[in-house]
């Protein structure tokens, strides 16, 4: 990927000139502190020039007075001359110092400053993303893209242009000065300087490219190690420890061997560079010896241009740098760009307002949708009803396609064929906001952050009492459970805190649904790990919660199902059967067969439940 780069034009780094727009007073100021460090840095080699030519002559003079109370005189007002010379270097130091605090404070800073809103941006592209997207490019993938994509971005931002515009404005007006002293001189000494740069990028390239390898080496490391980690129950009950272990390590030599290689290449670097530098150094000094013989130039101005000389050295050196960093940066805002440019396919029709809440009546008429990605097609001509205030239930066999309706609901996809129908709109012209904030969704693979149980339970809803959380948490039959925790509602839990049964989990989601009161509720099988009588003890609380109310249950297990106004079975993504639970069984079909099944299985072990 990043050897492609190497021959990319930089259309991508675009995107980001609206940002400078934004931080322009930053740019602007940052841009005259860099050229004010840079102009009172040139003075200090004239300082220096001069201070040697008075030396120089003065000590010619001084030489002729012999040892008279003059001579003495001389001395001193050559030592007093010096010295003003000296506090003069030492102002220009000061003031270049000063200047170049400021240039950081502007140009650092404003990199930060974008780096920031880059991160919001991209982080509020990705919750709007839908389903499709989302499942297509995975986790990690989104994760170097807002984490490792923008540092990359920013060190072109801050450290790239920093040094870009300290090199453009030191190369101006060294070499200004230096011609102005002699322009024959210059040429000759500036010589060496590209035969510099130019070895110089050859090794960062190599540099790059090798540590680049590296990269990608470590991040196979913490992959591994990132799975095993998590997998660690399955690895240790198929007693795969050792060989895992030896996986690792091979894998661990490898990077080790390629960091060693990459060491030696960069022992080469320094040396180098000193070598080039003392070269060049050289070279200076038996020009400007030359020059001084025919009396071109004075002793101070072999001096002066030996600093030059060696102020323009380094940031030579710093181009190789300069153009792998806007290289990277480059490669990496195209990722962000291929992210930012995708614009979700769900997205609402019309913006407008909508006054007043979701009632709650959804319908469903002839709906088919297959999966894009799979071609499976997961519903087939599917139509129902629900009014507000009752109650459905869906079951049906797995991949009969239960989640697949929850999904087309709240919108996470939209139907190929018929309408899916919100209190009588279809769900397409209503806001997606709007839509969603009217309903709960408790999905099949229920998820808490890692926070406290209370958070999780209100999710940002700071409104909310404590009071509230407690009886909604007694409603979805988990407030003893959480009683029961070293800290109560406080413990933290997930990958923080201590971890949760999978019941436990499923009635904290349950709780988070119960307590935003939605006018339309949809339980996707979450209270598959919960024993069959604590799950009719929640559905009949739920009849509280859902008072007036509409509530649409999936599920697998039939036990309930007595309490639920209308019940449809879907097999192979259509419904073959609805109605009441009663009217049901006396079809003796799909409905009686499942049901007569699981009485069968239950029978034994009818109290012993797994909450
Ligand atoms: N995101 C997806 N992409 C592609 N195919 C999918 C996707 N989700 C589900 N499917 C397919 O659609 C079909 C219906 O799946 P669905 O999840 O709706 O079944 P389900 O009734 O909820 O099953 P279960 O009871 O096991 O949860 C299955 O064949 C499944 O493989
Ligand atoms: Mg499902």
């Amino acid at each position: 990927m990043r050897s492609k780069g190497y021959q990319r034009t930089l259309k991508n780094l675009r995107y980001i000139n609206k940002y400078f727009l934004r931080y322009k007073w930053h740019l602007l100021l940052g841009i005259i502190f860099v050229v004010g460090s840079n102009y009172f840095k040139v003075l200090i080699p004239r300082a220096v020039r001069e201070s040697i030519d008075l030396v120089v002559e003065a000590l010619g003079v001084h030489h002729f007075m012999g040892d008279s109370r003059a001579a003495e005189n001389w001395g001193d007002a050559i030592g007093t001359s010096l010295m003003y010379y000296g506090l003069l270097v030492f102002a220009a130091a000061i003031i270049t110092g000063i200047f170049m605090f400021f240039m950081r404070q502007t140009i650092i800073v404003m990199s930060r400053l974008i780096e920031y809103d880059m991160r919001d941006e991209i982080f509020k592209h990705y919750t709007k993303l839908d389903q499709a997207f989302l499942r297509k490019n995975n986790t990690g993938d989104f994760m170097s893209r807002i984490s490792e994509d923008v540092s990359k971005v920013r060190m072109y931002l801050g450290p790239g242009l920093l040094y870009t515009i300290n090199l453009i404005s030191l190369f101006v007006l060294v070499i200004y000065t230096m011609f102005q002293v002699n322009a024959k001189m210059t040429l000759y000494t500036l010589l060496p300087l590209p035969l510099l740069s130019i070895s110089i990028y050859y090794i960062s390239s190599i540099i790059n490219r090798k540590s680049y390898i590296i990269q990608k080496q470590l991040s196979r490391l913490t992959s591994i190690a990132q799975e095993v980690y998590s997998g660690i129950r399955v690895v240790k009950s198929y007693v795969q420890e050792s060989s895992l272990g030896d996986y690792f390590e091979s894998e661990s030599e490898l990077f080790k061997q390629k960091s060693l290689n990459l060491a030696r290449v960069n022992a080469y670097f320094f040396p180098l560079m000193i070598l080039m530098i003392g070269i060049s150094t050289i070279i200076t000094i038996y020009i400007g010896g030359t020059f001084a013989i025919r009396g071109e130039v004075s002793a101070g101005n072999i001096a002066e241009f030996v600093i030059y000389v060696n102020m323009l050295t380094w940031p030579v050196t710093a181009i190789g740098w300069i153009a792998s960093i806007v290289q990277q940066a480059e490669a990496s805002q195209e990722r962000i760009n291929e992210f930012l440019s995708y614009t979700p396919e769900i997205k609402s029709e019309s913006e407008a307002e909508l006054h007043g809440k979701i009632a709650g009546a959804v319908s469903f008429q002839n709906v088919s949708f297959t999966y894009p990605d799979s071609g499976i097609e997961a519903l087939k001509n599917v139509s129902f009803t629900v009014e507000p205030g009752t109650s459905l239930a869906i079951i049906g066999r797995t991949a009969s396609g239960k989640t697949t309706i929850a999904d087309l609901i709240f919108r996470l996809f939209d139907p190929d064929e018929g309408k899916v129908l919100l209190d009588g709109m279809d769900a397409r012209s209503i806001p997606l906001s709007h839509l969603r904030a009217g309903m709960a969704y408790v999905p099949q693979d229920v998820f808490l952050f890692s926070d406290s149980v209370e958070a999780n339970i209100k999710f940002g809803d700071s409104t909310l009492q404590l009071e509230d959380i407690h009886r909604f948490a007694k409603l979805a039959v988990v407030h003893d459970d959480i009683m029961k925790l070293p800290k109560g509602y406080d413990t933290e839990i997930g990958e923080r805190g201590v971890s949760l049964s999978g019941g436990q989990k499923q009635r904290i989601s349950l709780a988070r649904a119960f307590i935003q009161q939605p006018a339309l509720l949809v339980l996707d099988d979450c209270l598959s790990a919960v024993d069959a009588v604590t799950e009719s003890k929640i559905i009949e609380q739920l009849r509280t919660v859902m008072a007036g109310k509409s509530t649409i249950f999936i599920t697998h297990r039939l036990n309930a199902m007595p309490l639920f106004d209308k019940i449809i079975v879907l097999h192979e993504g259509r419904i073959v059967e609805s109605g009441s639970h009663d009217e049901l069984l006396k079809i003796k079909g799909l409905y009686s067969e499942i049901f007569e099944q699981q009485s069968l299985e239950q029978q034994p072990a009818v109290s012993s439940g797994s909450g």
